[in-house]
């Protein structure tokens, strides 16, 4: 053999070993259960309907755990990991303690799954696929979910601290924070209408209330009768006041009358570069509803474990 061509079919093999590489660490379209769970995602949709049907706010707070999944350390179902005493996870991390819920939700799913096919489907699958049920159950559009995601054996409680945007962050921090995600400013605010549906503790929109001048007095009166300047830490106001249990478009309309709960939520529309973007969604459910539907898609993406990396949690509280 000429030794050009050993070169060539060298150089072949190794294009196809990287190719073969970058491939494996992809996810894989929405059939990807289709062999080896059939009724997976029959079963999931109709636990999210159920626990939609009993208690809306649940849907909100599925779609939230797929969020505080992808943002430390990619989607890899490390958010379910409980603490024990020789392992801490990230439930403790101030974004999620006494905030996050639906574990028991995501058990039950994880339970009816294995069920039918124990130890296939995982549970940052679960996750990403609740996140999507759950919008659609509460009115959104659908999206195609990407599976094939595995499940870590670690968790971070410091990556929890500092990867998840605070609500106390001002524009520029948050475009920060998403950038360093690799979303663009615009997929920021797109995202950010997630909380169109869902409520939040008086503790975190407090100052807001208080002490900010950019937001409506009689929606800030009224705020306060259920917000004390002091105490009521846990007492819920909707992220939405207009329709909470309905993904819909009103929090951007709200934002436009200064009726945003969060001081980051009203940073989208405080004068800033992201302005016009809050009025066109405002004005336009379609138009926020398609880039949502890609944004969640892309936010689906992050790092996922895939091939042989990871295992499949039998149960998504512990590692196997
Ligand atoms: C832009 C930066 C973001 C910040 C600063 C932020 C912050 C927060 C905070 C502070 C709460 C209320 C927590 C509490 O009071 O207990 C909350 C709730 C929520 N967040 Fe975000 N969030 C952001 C982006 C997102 C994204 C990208 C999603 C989903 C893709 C999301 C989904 C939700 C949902 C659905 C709720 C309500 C949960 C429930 O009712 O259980 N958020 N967020
Ligand atoms: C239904 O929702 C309530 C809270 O509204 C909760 O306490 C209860 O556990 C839920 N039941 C089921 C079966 O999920
Ligand atoms: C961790 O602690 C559990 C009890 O909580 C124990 O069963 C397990 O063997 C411990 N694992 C290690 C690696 O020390
Ligand atoms: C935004 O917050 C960051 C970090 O706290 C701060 O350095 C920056 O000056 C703030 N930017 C504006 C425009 O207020
Ligand atoms: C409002 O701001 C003042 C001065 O920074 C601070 O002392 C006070 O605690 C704030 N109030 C609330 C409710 O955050």
């Amino acid at each position: 053999m000429a030794f050009d061509t050993a070169l060539k079919i060298c150089c072949l093999f190794f294009v196809c070993v990287i190719t073969s590489r970058s491939a494996s660490a992809q996810l894989s379209n929405q059939n990807y259960y289709e062999k080896g769970c059939p009724k997976a995602l029959q079963t999931i949709g109709s636990a999210v309907k159920s626990a939609v049907a009993n208690e809306s706010r649940m849907g909100a707070s599925l779609l939230r755990l797929h969020f505080h999944d992808c943002f430390v350390n990619g989607c890899d179902g490390s958010i379910l990991l409980d603490d024990t005493a020789n392992f801490t996870g990230e439930k403790t991390a101030f974004p999620n303690l006494n905030s996050l819920r639906g574990f028991d939700v995501v058990d039950t799913i994880k339970s009816e799954v294995e069920n039918l096919c124990p130890g296939v489907v995982s549970c940052a699958d679960i996750l990403a696929i609740v996140a999507r049920d759950s919008v659609v159950e509460l009115g959104g559009q659908s999206w195609q979910v990407q599976l094939g995601r595995r499940d870590s054996t670690t968790a971070s409680l410091n990556t929890a601290n500092t990867d998840l945007p605070a609500p106390t962050l001002n524009l520029s921090a948050l475009v920060t924070s998403f950038s360093s995600k690799g979303f663009t400013a615009e997929e920021m605010v797109t995202l950010s209408g997630s909380h169109t549906i869902g409520q939040s503790r008086c503790v975190t929109f407090r100052a807001r209330l208080y002490n900010e001048s950019n937001i409506d007095s009689s929606f800030a009166t009224t705020l306060k009768a259920n917000c004390p300047s002091s105490g009521g830490d846990n007492i819920l106001s909707p992220l939405d006041v207009t329709s909470p249990t309905s993904f819909d478009n009103a929090y951007f309309t709200n934002l436009v009358s200064q009726k945003g709960l969060l001081h980051s939520d009203q940073q989208l529309f405080s004068g800033g570069s992201t302005n016009a973007q809050v009025t066109a969604y405002s004005k336009n459910f379609g138009s926020f509803q398609k880039d949502f539907a890609k944004a969640m898609v892309k936010m689906g993406g992050l790092s996922p474990l895939t091939g042989s990396t990871g295992q499949i949690r039998t149960n998504c509280r512990r590692v196997n």
